[in-house]
């Protein structure tokens, strides 16, 4: 067994498609001690090397069935957490670039989850009325906070089913880190905008009256998407103007307006069977990331498929994921090293594992 580690600087200059022949070679070479998986927004070098592909519900559970004994998470970090919290001990995660993050997931922190939850008991009794739900984007600290507070962990696929569960416990959710699914989901099921508040993080109190957290059903984050953020409704009206036949799709992490001004709203996998299972010639304008909208133009020539924005927009973060960094990864593990593992320490994992457990025991 090779003692260093390869470095990552020897592989940032070797072409694209060196890396897809080298790790064509490397995978062959691990057979099924390895799983790659890739989430729909990765860019297409790196997700046509995927075994398996999928949103996050999809990757979360494919991440808790595999044997593999590395997988490898061509995803964010909070995707590679979650398959290290799910699989068995010996199993390894692994993030091929560490700084591949969500800045979302970023903008909720422990510490400013308990003091919310501490400023909130000022007022009201959380641990009997508040179910606290993390969106699966998010730190493992932060699905462990919610296990040990019977609350549960949602995906933008599950989450109404989510809601309810938490509803049929308690009368209020604490729902963080994303405003946006949490008021698209919520009002969905026929939560009215005044019963939603949102709770600023950097305000005592989340700069709410007592009233006002009273009053609320649902305690909003204020977190949000930096991608989905740039889909604007004067987007739409442009498309819709210009081809009042087309479709709009959107994901629920874009802004409510922009979501009611949607003919359909839903998960990266929602989105993709909708567009795949719609007629030739239909035409269809997507708020979501742009690897995915071009692969879906692509993949579907007899329709129309146009990005809701008209500048450039990306998941910079899932983007860090290159062929480069991949193919370090993988030859590392040839010659016997990980790199770059994910590891939750089991006094995380252990509470956090309780909250996605009760997620995936409900069936979607
Ligand atoms: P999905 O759950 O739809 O895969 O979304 C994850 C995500 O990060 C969207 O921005
Ligand atoms: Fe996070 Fe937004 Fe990127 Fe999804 S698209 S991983 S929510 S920053």
């Amino acid at each position: 067994m090779a003692t260093s580690a390869l470095a990552i600087q020897n592989f940032s200059g070797i072409s694209d498609a060196d890396c897809d022949s080298r790790i064509a070679a490397a995978k062959a070479a691990l057979g099924d001690r390895l799983l790659i998986l890739g989430h729909h927004y990765q860019r297409q070098e790196v997700f046509q090397h995927a075994d398996a592909s999928g949103d996050s519900l999809k990757l979360s559970r494919v991440a808790a069935a595999s044997r593999a004994e590395f997988i490898v998470f061509c995803g964010v970090h909070f995707m590679a957490e979650v398959a290290d919290i799910l699989s068995r001990p010996d199993q390894v995660s692994i993030l091929p670039d560490l700084a591949a993050g969500c800045s979302m997931a970023d903008m909720a922190n422990l510490a400013k989850v308990e003091r919310a939850w501490r400023e909130l008991s000022e007022v009201i009794s959380p641990d009997e009325c508040v179910t606290p739900v993390t969106y699966i984007n998010s730190a493992a600290d932060l699905k462990s906070f919610c296990g040990r507070h019977g609350g549960i962990v949602c995906t933008s696929t599950n989450a109404p089913k989510i809601l309810e569960w938490a509803f049929e416990r308690r009368e209020k959710i604490l729902f963080f880190p994303d405003q946006h699914l949490g008021r698209n989901t919520a009002f969905d099921m026929g939560i009215p905008l005044d019963e939603m508040v949102v709770w600023d993080f950097d305000q005592p109190m989340g700069g709410l009256t007592v009233e006002a957290i009273q009053k609320a059903r649902m305690i909003l984050w204020k977190g949000f998407c930096s991608v989905h953020q740039v889909f604007r409704p004067e987007h739409i009206d442009a498309f819709r103007a210009r081809f009042p036949q087309g479709r709009v799709i959107s994901h629920p992490e874009s802004s409510f307006e922009v979501c009611q001004k949607s003919d359909l709203v839903g998960s990266t996998e929602y989105i993709i069977q909708a567009i795949n299972n719609s007629e030739p010639g239909s035409r269809w304008l997507v708020g979501t990331e742009l690897n995915l909208v071009k692969r879906l133009d692509e993949e579907n020539p007899d329709k129309n498929v146009h990005f809701m924005s008209p500048t450039i927009c990306m998941c910079s973060t899932m983007f860090r994921i290159s062929p480069q960094h991949l193919l370090w990864t993988l030859e590392n593990l040839v010659d016997g090293r990980v790199v770059n593992q994910i590891k939750v320490p089991e006094q995380v994992a252990v509470e956090a594992r309780t909250a996605l457990q009760r997620m995936l025991d409900i069936n979607v």
